[in-house]
């Protein structure tokens, strides 16, 4: 357990303006004299502030440490990896620190917060043509990283670019110690040059009289221990009196001097101690080989800028897994992975009562993202807190926000800047429209079957398919309509209904049959049509005019909204005027009786004295396809059992042995009246249940039906 003067120590890795306010129990954490609780309620968390003393100390140091230690002229370069915004850009103007950009992010945030060009330096390790083109117009500095850039740049000077200064990167063979996937300066690093390779950029500078006019090297980041600086300062210095470098030119050790992120890590190391010493160096080395002073560039980029940063999150739930004990903050991995990346180990203090002893097993931060990586700080000795208490985050002002995801739809954080006692927003939070600004949507056409609404209804043991036009965005592929029909691998019906109602040309039905082809009318899709317009309110009790491709129907739900009634419009038979007289057909050498007749589509009514279904499937085929019905038609193997009833069978063209038919049931009873065996209104029996078909004075067709819902949802995938 850790007592409350092992707490204090916690308080030095936080900014310089960090306090503990006294009133109430056990006091509360304020920066810069402000309540973390009381901006963290008001913006939300995570929250992430910036301590301007805190940074503006920082650069002092460095500046007072050149100052005293190098006697000739020196800079320091804000690395903007770190952290760079519009509001850190502008602040170092007020240093007139030169910035280091990476990239044209970067150098358009530099450009933004008018950092003047003499003071803006680009890096990277594979700078594009394009990227080179900008900054030969827009920056002070180039650092080149390799030969074939050298070349790209030598082609913008020929195309007549003034080029900026020009520094090689030098890689010594030798890095700092720290975490493999931030060191640098190593033989195999992919970062710079190694000795032959600056030789030779020197000389092609020299031919083509290309601006160099320095020497660069970085060997890696979060150092402590300076050795392997030394050592590359020598390699460096050697160098440079190897090659021929202009009497005023410029060393830049690059960054990397490393914090203290966690109270073991005490004290921070001393940008004084890091300057003076590398200042000293240089010195004797010039004075050794003869060389003039270089001009010398720092560009430190954490050691400026991560312990003025702090990030607070809320405890959202509290857990105990086995011997682990979890805090749950709402951000993590999101906008800090550096646990994730580098194992980096951080430290904490609840906002509340800060100094509060540490009690029970040890805590691990973890945040709210889908991977177990998703960990702040494992095991860290921590108060006993409750969740909605703050929890603050020291040394988190480099590389977090700099290195955020969207993870999860992760919303990065808003920022705080804080100075003389007030906090401005500097970098507002992120929206969900932020995560959609970018985003646009599919194509239109393609609208997979599988996402289109469906209804399914059924008459009689017929069942069909409703989709709208609208939904679907084309007609359906006759694959796509087999599938769908498909009582085994597909949705299974008797067929597609299509509405392809528009509101200029009225209600419109297109009918496909289940093998995929089109059928022109059908009976029952009509009454299962008519009882979806009136389901979706687009039909009252007035009938209601429906074009198919087999004409115009009129059709009506009655009011009690029971039963349909359609009229389908009139027989007409191709034997042509006089009366009505079966003709014959032999199939199979057997002979049938039979009338052809034309609803719309055409329909072939065969007169039996018994029906099966055995003898349907047997000859409803070879009437469908024989050669009186180049069109193929319909089938109805018709008895006539008295002047009111008649019992069909039904094969059907493109479907085969069907249950029932409304336009079949329409076509046999039309038959059995115009042969003078039924009355007006005949009652149609089919396998499926039964019908009434009236024929009216004037021979139109109106059959009344009861249509009922099978099903209405969308149809899944797969
Ligand atoms: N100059 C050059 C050429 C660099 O590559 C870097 C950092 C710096 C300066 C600044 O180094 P600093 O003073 O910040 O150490 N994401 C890692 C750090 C990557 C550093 C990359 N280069 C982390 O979170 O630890």
């Amino acid at each position: 357990m850790l007592v409350a003067s092992q707490m204090e120590a916690r308080l030095e890795l936080f900014p310089e303006s960090v306090a503990v306010k006294t009133t109430g129990a056990g006091g509360e954490l304020t920066l810069d004299g402000l309540s973390l609780a009381t901006l963290a309620e008001r913006y939300g968390t995570p929250l992430y502030l910036y301590d301007a003393a805190t940074l503006d100390a920082a650069v002092n140091a460095y500046a007072r440490a050149l100052a005293r230690c190098y006697p000739g002229e020196a800079g320091i370069t804000y690395a903007g990896k770190a952290f760079f915004r519009l509001a850190l850009a502008q602040w170092t103007q007020r240093h007139a620190l030169w910035v280091d950009c990476t990239g044209a992010g970067e150098l358009a945030v530099a450009q933004a917060a008018s950092v003047p060009r003499e003071h803006i330096l680009l890096h990277g390790v594979n700078k594009s043509t394009a990227l080179l083109a900008t900054a030969v117009k827009g920056v002070g500095t180039i650092v080149v990283d390799n030969l074939t850039e050298l070349g790209r740049l030598a082609a913008l000077a020929e195309e007549g670019n003034a080029l900026p200064a020009l520094w090689l990167r030098f890689k010594p063979g030798r890095a700092v110690e720290t975490h493999s996937h931030i060191q640098t300066g190593h033989d195999e690093s992919k970062f710079g040059m190694g000795w032959d390779e600056i030789v030779a950029a020197a000389a092609l500078c020299r031919e083509q009289g290309l601006p160099l006019a320095g020497l660069h090297f970085h060997l890696g980041s979060q150092f402590r221990d300076p050795d392997p600086i030394e050592y590359a300062l020598e390699r460096t210095l050697d160098l440079a009196a190897a090659v021929e470098l202009p009497e005023s030119w410029t060393l830049s050790p690059g960054g990397g001097l490393g914090v203290a992120y966690h109270e073991e890590q005490l004290p921070h190391p001393d940008p004084e101690a890091y300057v003076c010493l590398v200042a000293e160096r240089i010195v004797a080395g010039c004075g050794a080989r003869g060389l003039a002073l270089p001009r010398l560039q720092f560009e430190p980029g954490r050691s400026l800028v991560a312990r003025a940063g702090v990030a607070v999150y809320r405890v959202g739930a509290l857990k105990q897994a086995g011997a682990r004990r979890w805090l749950l903050l709402d951000g993590g991995m999101a906008d800090n992975p550096r646990f994730a990346l580098y194992g980096a180990r951080y430290s904490a203090l609840p906002v509340r009562a800060p100094l509060r002893p540490a009690s029970g097993a040890a805590a691990t931060f973890a945040g709210p993202y889908c991977e177990s990586g998703d960990v702040l700080i494992e095991e860290l000795p921590f108060a006993e807190v409750e969740a909605g208490e703050f929890v603050a985050i020291p040394l988190s002002g480099a590389y977090h926000l700099s290195m955020a995801s969207n993870y999860n739809g992760a919303l990065r954080p808003a920022v705080l800047w804080l100075e003389d006692g007030k906090a401005t927003l500097i970098q507002a939070r992120e929206t969900p429209a932020d995560l959609l600004r970018r985003d646009r949507p599919l194509p239109e056409v393609e609208v997979p079957l599988a996402r289109v609404p469906l209804r399914k209804y059924h008459v009689n043991g017929n069942d069909y398919i409703l989709a709208s036009l609208a939904d679907l965005r084309r007609v359906p592929e006759a694959e796509e309509i087999r599938q769908l029909c498909d009582r085994h691998r597909g949705f299974g019906s008797d067929g597609l209904l299509l509405d392809t109602s528009t509101p200029e040309d009225g209600f419109s039905l297109r009918i496909f049959n289940p093998d995929g082809s089109e059928a022109e009318k059908s009976g029952n899709g009509l009454s299962m049509f008519t009882r979806y317009l009136w389901e979706t309110g687009r039909t009252g009790s007035e009938p209601a005019a429906i074009s198919t491709k087999g004409g115009l129907v009129t059709a009506c739900y009655e009011p009690d909204g029971r039963r349909v009634t359609l009229q389908i419009g009139r027989a007409r038979f191709s034997a042509g005027g006089g009366e009505l007289a079966p003709e014959t057909m032999t199939l199979d050498g057997q002979s049938f009786r039979y009338c052809a007749v034309d609803l719309g589509n055409p329909h072939c009514v065969v007169l039996r004295d018994e029906l099966s279904e055995a003898e349907t499937r047997r000859w409803g085929p070879l009437f469908e396809n024989a050669p009186r019905f180049p069109q193929r038609t319909n089938v109805q193997f018709m008895v006539v059992r008295d002047r009111a009833n008649i019992a069909i069978e039904i094969w059907e063209r493109g479907a085969g042995y069907t249950l029932a038919s409304g336009s079949s049931s329409s076509a046999a009873a039309a038959v059995a009246h115009a042969l003078g065996l039924c009355d007006e209104t005949v009652r149609v029996h089919t396998p499926g249940g039964s019908v009434t078909v009236a024929i009216d004075a004037g021979g139109e067709i109106i059959l009344t039906t009861t249509v009922t819902k099978v099903w209405q949802g969308y149809l899944s995938s797969g």
